[in-house]
């Protein structure tokens, strides 16, 4: 079984992340994860923070000369804005109220359900945790899944097709493994990981604007994964269902407010008669498909297409331009003020979203194929690969 955790808070010293469960014998380096590191910090509209922060992987454990040995994997991200924070949350109660508590809830943030829930007079101590900074520890963790999965010849992608009201034309018909890791390696050089240049221009365009406008802006990304064999997740019980850990793993990444697979909620107005991908089969092909409208799920389980999710991502809730609010000790109101923000997040969102998928797939397959080492695991698969062959 495949397990990960993150812990830290945003202004803490660091982020830790547990990942529990992948084979032993599997090469991993620190770059891996920096590499991915990277690609999160980058995006048109991202605030100052990303120029402070130059994140890298401290690997702790799990990993010996390269490889990694069975145990639980950790990992450790400083924090280096930490020497000026180091009072403010010092976990020692001699330097209580070093800095003065937060009292004013931003809007979209989960700073007001937070402290009322748990009975927090000082909102920071909220904040701290939702921030999505943790994510840079799904992207780390993640990069661990993606090199898994590569081992098994599954790639995870995204990009961008729609920011504020700039939207890309997404392909149609039948989109080959191909096309989908073309349309990543274009995006991957696009400011804003939108594979199409004049759309990308329209893109920033929006950022701009609403930066001029002390405003925000929030679009839409499509992640895929290619080579995913048939069968995993299964329609046995609501949690294994693949669509449905996918989905809530895309949904659990910080402003995210939507997600679809495949064609998702343009299906709802079509007939059936155009929305299902039938089934086909050549000697040498076996069964195939000639559309992936259901984005590579059919009753939770793959069925060998690639797999297609779409998430939304709402505009980033802190704004120049001040938002209604309560202050929570005076109960009086008052307009939200700016801190250093970013204007737009969605590029660094989608690969985030590409860890999640990483992780839950590369969780989906252990559970099919299981191992302790990575050459098991290769058995293990080889196997199924030839019992499909010959059915
Ligand atoms: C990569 C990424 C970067 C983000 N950056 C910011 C930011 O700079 N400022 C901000 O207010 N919200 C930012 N957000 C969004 C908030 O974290 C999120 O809206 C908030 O935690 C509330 O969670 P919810 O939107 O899921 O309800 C970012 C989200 C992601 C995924």
């Amino acid at each position: 079984m495949l397990e990960f955790y993150t812990a830290g808070e945003s202004h803490g010293k660091g982020l830790a992340g547990i990942i529990q469960g992948i084979p032993a014998g599997l090469a991993v380096s620190g770059e891996d994860i920096n590499g991915e590191l990277k690609r999160r910090q980058k995006g048109y509209g991202r605030g100052g923070r990303m120029k402070i922060e130059s994140d890298r992987a401290e690997i702790i454990s799990g990993i010996r000369w390269g490889r990694t040995i069975g145990s639980p994997i950790s990992i450790f991200i400083q924090n280096r804005d930490w020497k000026n924070w180091e009072k403010a949350m010092s976990s020692g109660a001699e330097d209580e109220g070093s800095i003065q508590p937060v009292t004013r809830p931003r809007p979209g943030h989960a700073d007001l359900p937070g402290a009322l829930k748990f009975a927090q007079p000082d909102i920071r101590n909220i904040l701290e945790r939702s921030s999505a900074r943790e994510t840079a520890m799904r992207v780390a963790l993640g990069a661990v899944a993606k090199k898994f999965l590569l081992e098994f010849g599954i790639s995870i992608g995204s990009y961008v097709f729609q920011i504020g009201k700039a939207k890309m034309k997404q392909p149609s018909g039948r989109i080959s493994a191909e096309q989908l890791l073309d349309l990543l390696k274009r995006a991957e050089e696009s400011q804003v990981s939108c594979p199409d240049e004049e759309t990308a221009d329209r893109m920033k365009e929006q950022i701009d604007r609403a930066m001029e406008a002390g405003d925000s802006m929030g679009g839409r990304f499509t992640v895929f994964a290619v080579g995913a064999p048939v069968g995993l997740g299964s329609h046995t019980q609501w949690d294994r269902r693949l669509d449905g850990r996918l989905a809530q793993a895309l949904m659990s990444v910080q402003a995210i407010k939507a997600v679809e697979a495949g064609g998702g909620i343009e299906l709802a107005s079509k007939p059936g008669s155009q929305v299902m991908d039938e089934i086909f089969y050549g000697k040498d092909a076996g069964f195939f498909r000639k559309t992936d409208r259901m984005g590579g799920i059919e009753g939770g389980m793959t069925n060998g297409m690639p797999i297609l999710l779409h998430a939304a991502m709402k505009p980033i809730p802190t704004l120049r331009k001040p938002l209604a609010s309560v202050d929570m000790k005076t109960k009086e109101p008052f307009e939200a003020a700016y801190e250093r923000s970013d204007v737009c997040a969605v590029p660094a969102a989608a690969v985030v979203a590409e860890a999640m998928t990483a992780l839950i797939i590369a969780g989906a397959f252990l559970e099919k194929f299981g191992g302790d080492s990575i050459t098991e695991t290769g058995r293990n698969y080889d196997g199924y690969k030839q019992y499909l062959r010959g059915f």
